[in-house]
């Protein structure tokens, strides 16, 4: 048998849309760039990330979660440095009118037009990618407010809410999820890069001086949470940001990079943002935001190692990961592919697929059963069109990682036979014994 891992985008795409994934958003009025909308296998896969990085998170004692508004006063970007530096050179191509990032294709250093090769390019701008909007129903720069760019600040002006609330001591983090918006002058690679996206953040806040020891720390924690939940070692590495390519609030800088079917992107940043932001905020606020350290006697502003992982992309990374094709030559000659997505079980979209092996009332009786009592404890698809072989193809494509068919016998004998996804092996088992095997497997 010969193993095909997925080599081109295209083919997530169309699989992608082909099952329910993932949608481009507004498709029926021809779809809207960037934007993406994820359906319900997508959805239940993306929900299975998140609990995964929430978990990790604050599951433990020096970690707490808040979820801060998307929209904030417009102060704070002005203290965090959005307004003035959150920017992206932007290059028309006089030849062809193309409008691009100067970065986006440099060729013996010189900046090329990606769309004809010209070189006769106009001056750069800086575009600033945050989203304006307006506040209120008269659109005035008073009113001006953004969709917040990254859900950092929304921790970092809780500083004192959380810590006091909380009565944590340091070293401790705020951990949050949520939605971020920036007007990417090139997005695309399908989720990889989009307006619209879920960032996990997590700040960590450390006396200063501890913070070169928490970042290596958490360099390894991050790394290791990529393990558990299923994505191969061999297409994760470390990449460091040089001094020229490092963030206007960073002192140190790693990313976590995916090797993606288009090469080695990042898929989470581990920074240390020193005390820049805290500081700023304290400046700009006029509130302070010292901390008062008990043991050592001494105020101080805590340092901050962050680590922000995109929800999206880290979805990505695992749907890129989970694809495999099996590749079978059969004995009449004839090629059999086998689409498997081979997730770990516990970021499937669904665990258990619940096959009728007919439609026969007698039969359904029994799987309707058995599927809504498992329904209390995992999530469970159901289907009886079709013949099983089709049936056990469909949910080895989606990432199912048991099939439990439920035939005539079953009447008799009360068993059922569970399939597993990546052996194609079954088992029969009795029917009040299924919901502690599916546990013991996952
Ligand atoms: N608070 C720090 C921060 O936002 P970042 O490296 O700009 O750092 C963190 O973003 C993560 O957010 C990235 O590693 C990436 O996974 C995700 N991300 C950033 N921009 C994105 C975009 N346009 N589309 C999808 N994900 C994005």
């Amino acid at each position: 048998m010969k193993i095909k891992k997925l080599e081109d985008l295209q083919t997530l795409v169309s699989l992608s849309k082909r099952r329910g994934f993932i949608f481009q958003s507004s498709e029926i009025y021809g779809g809207l760039n960037s934007c993406w909308d994820y359906g319900p296998l997508g959805v239940n896969l993306k929900l299975n990330v998140k609990k995964a990085w929430w978990n990790a998170m604050t599951r433990r004692n020096d970690i707490v979660g808040i979820d801060a508004s998307i929209l904030m006063r417009p102060e704070v970007w002005r203290a965090s440095g959005h307004e003035e530096t959150f920017t992206d050179p932007l290059v028309d191509c006089k030849k062809c009118k193309n409008r691009f990032r100067e970065d986006e294709n440099v060729i013996d250093g010189k900046a090329v037009c990606p769309k004809c090769e010209s070189t006769d390019l106009t001056e750069a701008r800086n575009f600033n990618l945050m989203f304006k909007t307006f506040m209120g129903p008269i659109e005035q720069d008073s009113d001006t407010v953004y969709l917040r760019p990254e859900t950092a600040q929304g921790i970092f002006v809780n500083f004192e809410n959380v810590q006091t609330t909380a009565r944590k001591k340091l070293p401790f983090g705020i951990a949050q999820i949520g939605k971020s918006f920036r007007n990417e002058i090139t997005p695309g690679n399908f989720t990889f890069r989009t307006r619209e996206f879920e960032q996990m953040e997590m700040q960590y806040f450390v006396k200063p001086g501890d913070d070169d020891k928490s970042f290596e720390e958490w360099k390894q924690i991050r790394m290791d949470f990529f393990g558990k939940i299923g994505v191969n070692k061999d297409n994760l590495k470390f990449s460091e940001h040089g001094p020229n390519a490092l963030a206007h609030y960073a002192k140190a800088a790693f990313d976590v990079e995916y090797k993606f079917p288009f090469g080695w992107q990042e898929i989470e940043g581990i920074h240390n943002r020193s005390d820049f932001d805290l500081s700023q905020h304290q400046k700009h606020s006029g509130k302070s935001l010292e901390y008062f350290d008990e043991v050592a006697k001494e105020k101080y502003i805590p340092f901050v190692i962050e680590t922000a992982v995109g929800c999206d992309r880290l979805t990505l990374a695992i749907l890129c990961d989970a694809y495999r094709e099996e590749h079978k030559t059969l004995d009449n000659g004839k090629e059999d592919v086998r689409i498997v997505m081979g997730f770990k079980p516990s970021m499937a979209p669904y665990k258990v697929a619940i096959l009728p092996l007919s439609k026969k009332p007698h039969l359904k009786e029994v799987a309707v059963k058995l599927r809504d009592d498992l329904s209390q404890h995992f999530d469970i698809t159901y289907d009886e069109a079709g013949s099983i072989g089709k049936r056990y193809r469909r949910q080895d494509e989606i990432g199912t990682p048991f099939c439990v068919t439920v035939d005539f016998e079953s009447i008799d004998d009360n068993a059922v036979t569970i399939r597993e996804r990546d052996t194609m092996g079954q088992i029969r088992i009795p029917m009040d014994k299924v919901k502690s095997h599916i546990f013991e497997a996952l």
